[in-house]
């Protein structure tokens, strides 16, 4: 049985980071050597702080903060940076970005975002052209309301915990998304000195407070990385045990492995994973807000379910066309119906063969290495670099677990 441990969390470390503007010193640790981190340390910088990064511990002066001006390129290369604006919003009383890059999963609309802070009493000038506009936010005092999200958006309940954190009275956030990386937000700014509750659930209270303290935290496990290495086991009828990670978080990924014919043991902060030779499909798999199944799993569970016995129809219900894996994956020998981007009729075969083969986002790249691994044959994932964005050491840790991975540049070359 191999080990491996989930690092620190990609999509709690973005936010927290970003939530450093609020405050004097911040040390947060756990942060997973990935590109996404390095891209936001350099906003950090550029919008003044005095940042120092080793690669898993950041550490934030944000006292000598003197822009609130998001750097053009950062906006561009990770759409996620959008995650400043509340914070600056909070701290500076004004934000300028653009919009964010287009993104391969299709629409990311920010319009949650921006109708949350007018409500929070920022006025809001976006340019005409959203692709590459620019958005102007202003906001003399920032004072609380009660705000309903329509979608239980991650990144807008995020953005509104962030920009209400200094604001005045309090601010209740219905319909709130309940991912686990929100509660790591709340978490690390109530360390921090803020007054808010609820976060994991759909009410988030936030009580404005004057300003917030030095603080030391340390990032939850990353439970997509968690759960990418598991598939890694199952989809080669291995077994794994996995250091490092949160039961709880990990409910909604775990029980589709047991679903699908693994054999699953807990032990403290661990999981042990051993999988039949062949897994069985699900017969149907919908991608749903938290608590549900998490759609950054989809790709994974795709390239599973096309050589799993049976066949099974994945629903992606949070992205118009996180799609980009299906064509790679057929190259492979995958047979999958794609309906609209949305349904994905996965026939199940006994064996894929390797390919060259294009990542063209952060999981479907995941998706690629874990068909390669199973595959008969040698896989290269060319652009790889969309991997590196989120998984700070794939190769090593795979290896680790028996794998024949390594990087090439700027190819990673997956053999049997
Ligand atoms: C976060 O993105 C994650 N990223 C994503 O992970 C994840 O897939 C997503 O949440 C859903 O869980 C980070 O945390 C950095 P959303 P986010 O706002 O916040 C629509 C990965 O691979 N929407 O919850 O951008 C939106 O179009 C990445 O690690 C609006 O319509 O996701 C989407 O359909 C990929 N208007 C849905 O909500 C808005 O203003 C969910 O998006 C905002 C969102």
């Amino acid at each position: 049985m191999g080990e491996a441990g989930a690092p620190g969390s990609k999509n709690a470390a973005l936010p927290i980071l970003a939530a450093t503007v609020l405050g004097g010193r911040s040390v947060i640790h756990n942060c997973p050597d990935i590109s996404d981190v390095r891209c936001t340390v350099e906003i950090l910088t550029a919008l003044g702080c005095d940042v120092s990064y080793d690669g898993h511990t950041v550490t934030v002066d944000a006292r000598g903060i003197s822009s609130h001006v998001l750097p053009k390129e950062h906006m561009e290369k990770m759409r996620s940076s959008i995650i400043f604006a509340g914070g600056l919003l909070s701290r500076f009383g004004q934000f300028t970005a653009h919009y964010p890059g287009g993104c391969k999963l299709g629409e990311r609309p920010i319009n949650l975002h921006l109708s949350a802070f007018k409500q929070l009493g920022a006025t809001v000038e976006e340019s005409e052209q959203k692709e590459g506009g620019i958005i102007v936010a202003k906001a003399e005092k920032l004072a609380g309301d009660k705000i309903y999200l329509n979608i239980p958006s991650v990144g807008a309940t995020q953005n509104i915990m962030l920009a209400a954190t200094l604001a005045q009275g309090t601010t209740v956030v219905q319909n709130a998304a309940k991912e686990p990386e929100v509660t790591d937000l709340q978490n690390f700014l109530v360390a921090a000195g803020a007054k808010i509750s609820g976060a994991g659930s759909s009410i988030i209270v936030i009580e404005g407070v004057r300003e917030l303290r030095d603080t030391e935290y340390t990032v939850m496990p990353d439970r997509i990385v968690a759960g990418t290495y598991l598939a890694a086991a199952a989809i080669t009828g291995g077994a794994i045990r996995l250091k490092n990670i949160v039961h709880h978080d990990m409910r909604p990924i775990v029980e589709k492995f047991i679903d699908m014919g693994s054999f699953v043991t807990l032990e403290e902060g661990a999981i042990c994973l051993t999988a039949p030779q062949r897994l069985h499909g699900l017969g149907y798999l919908t991608t749903q807000p938290h608590p549900g199944f998490p759609t950054d799993m989809q790709p994974q569970f795709m390239a599973m379910l096309a050589c799993a016995h049976d066949n099974t129809t994945i629903e992606e219900t949070l992205f118009t066309s996180r799609d980009k894996h299906v064509p790679e994956l057929i190259k492979m020998g995958a047979k999958i119906i794609n309906r609209y981007s949305k349904f994905f009729h996965v026939n199940g075969v006994p064996q894929l063969n390797g390919a060259t083969v294009k990542a063209m986002d952060l999981r479907g790249g995941a998706a690629l290495v874990l068909a390669g691994l199973a595959a008969h044959g040698e896989t290269i994932v060319q652009e790889a670099r969309y991997i590196q964005r989120g998984y700070q050491a794939i190769d090593s840790d795979l290896q680790a677990l028996g794998a024949d991975i390594k990087y090439f540049d700027p190819q990673a070359k997956i053999c049997d």
